[in-house]
């Protein structure tokens, strides 16, 4: 079943708004016979990809076990049901991990009463993990919104003048590529857009030399998926010549302005090949809400924040915020002019993590959980 949720991953951002799923065929023996896994939306399921890849090995996976870290769907969507796949291929039991939480979609008693043995909750914990965006999309019809920032020993965002550019060394700056590869679309605030110029593309994951934490193997290349990038920008101040949007044929990118945005701008952006689309007034800049909404109907299951001070605190404020991942540097190396994240914007609204997950990474530390304002 580990391998079954690392082959998920692969399809990460792509299968949104559907979830990630990955299974292998076990033969009569235990022996692999043919694995797959959820590429992308509109593509086979997991299930069917397994199926295939067994037939064209020329192994038969009569009386095996099929091994998903989902269970398996009943309902004629836009692949036909793989539970009816399962019992055809004539599988005797199938082990999943998570049980579909839409009703009415799992296959799990259409495969009892075919007479296929049926085992569930296997890592049933990792695999909701996982999948956290598309259960919780699922539940609230938008985005899971994911806030990840890095910090030093200080609380600084940024070091300042003369000092390094990143806060983060290389294994914790891998880990945030996974986590973008992980996210459908990956969204920062202007501020942020202007001072540093980012690409926001995934480009170190998996890290050279191979990915760090498979289990058993790795004999499947990563499928190249970019998350599409949003800039949240009242007054499209987007610069023409950004790295943003000089790399639309790399990522997607998607500017969200406010109503009164200057139409040159934006005539500026889309003849670059951006998105570009108006958002009505919050608070404190675009309407939260209603830029969640915009992505919703894009079918984006969950949103990677990357926020400055002024974008963390009002994602905050607005309690739409559902995961908080900091990664904390083991130093204090700054100078005079560095943004601390708890300090011109004011002190960040009161939160709390739920759930807390830790990690090294190298001289970093990944702290995260689900946030209770
Ligand atoms: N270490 C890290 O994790 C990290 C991550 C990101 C950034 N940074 C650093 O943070 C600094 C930038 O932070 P920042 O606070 O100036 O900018 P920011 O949070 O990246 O962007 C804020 C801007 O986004 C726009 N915006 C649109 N709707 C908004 C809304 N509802 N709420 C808040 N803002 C909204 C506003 O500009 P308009 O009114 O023009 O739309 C606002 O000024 C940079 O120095 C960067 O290097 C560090």
């Amino acid at each position: 079943m580990r391998r079954a949720l690392w082959l998920a991953e692969r399809g990460g951002g792509a299968t949104s708004p559907n979830p990630m799923v990955g299974c292998i065929l076990l033969g009569v023996g235990g022996e692999a016979i043919g694995e797959g896994w959820h590429a992308r939306a509109g593509g086979p399921h997991a299930e069917a990809v397994a199926l295939e890849a067994a037939r064209a090995a020329r192994r038969d996976p009569h009386g095996g076990t099929a091994v998903i870290s989902l269970e398996p769907c009943a309902h004629h969507g836009r692949t036909p049901p793989c539970a009816d796949a399962l019992v055809e291929a004539g599988i005797a039991r199938v082990v999943f991990s998570l049980g579909d939480p839409a009703a009415g979609s799992g296959g799990a008693t259409r495969l009892r009463e075919a007479g296929v043995e049926v085992v569930e909750g296997v890592l049933a914990e990792e695999s909701r993990r996982l999948n956290e965006a598309w259960l919780s999309f699922e539940e609230s019809g938008r985005p899971l919104v994911h806030l990840k920032v890095a910090h030093t020993l200080s609380g600084h965002v940024t070091r300042g003048a003369g000092k390094a550019r990143w806060i983060s060394g290389p294994a914790a700056q891998s880990a945030v590529h996974r986590l973008r590869r992980r996210h459908p679309a990956v969204l920062v605030g202007i501020g942020t857009a202007l001072a540093d110029d980012p690409l926001l593309t995934v480009r170190d994951w998996p890290p050279a030399g191979g990915p760090v934490d498979d289990p058993t193997r790795d004999d499947h290349p990563w499928p190249d998926v970019q998350p599409i990038r949003v800039v949240l920008d009242s007054g499209l101040r987007l610069p023409p010549e950004s790295r943003l949007v000089g790399s639309t044929e790399e990522a997607g990118l998607l500017v969200l302005c406010g109503e009164s945005a200057p139409a040159e701008r934006r005539e500026a952006l889309v003849e670059r090949g951006v998105e570009v689309d108006r958002i009505g007034s919050g608070e404190s800049g675009l309407d939260l809400a209603a830029v969640l909404g915009e992505l919703a109907r894009r079918g984006i299951t969950g949103l990677l924040v990357e926020p400055g001070p002024t974008l963390a605190a009002a994602f905050l404020r607005s309690g739409l915020t559902d995961r908080w991942t900091a990664f904390v540097a083991a130093d204090a190396d700054v100078a005079g002019d560095a943004v601390a994240l708890y300090g011109p914007a004011g002190p960040l609204p009161p939160f709390d993590l739920e759930d807390v997950r830790t990690a090294t990474h190298g001289r970093d530390v990944e702290i995260s959980g689900r946030v209770e304002t």
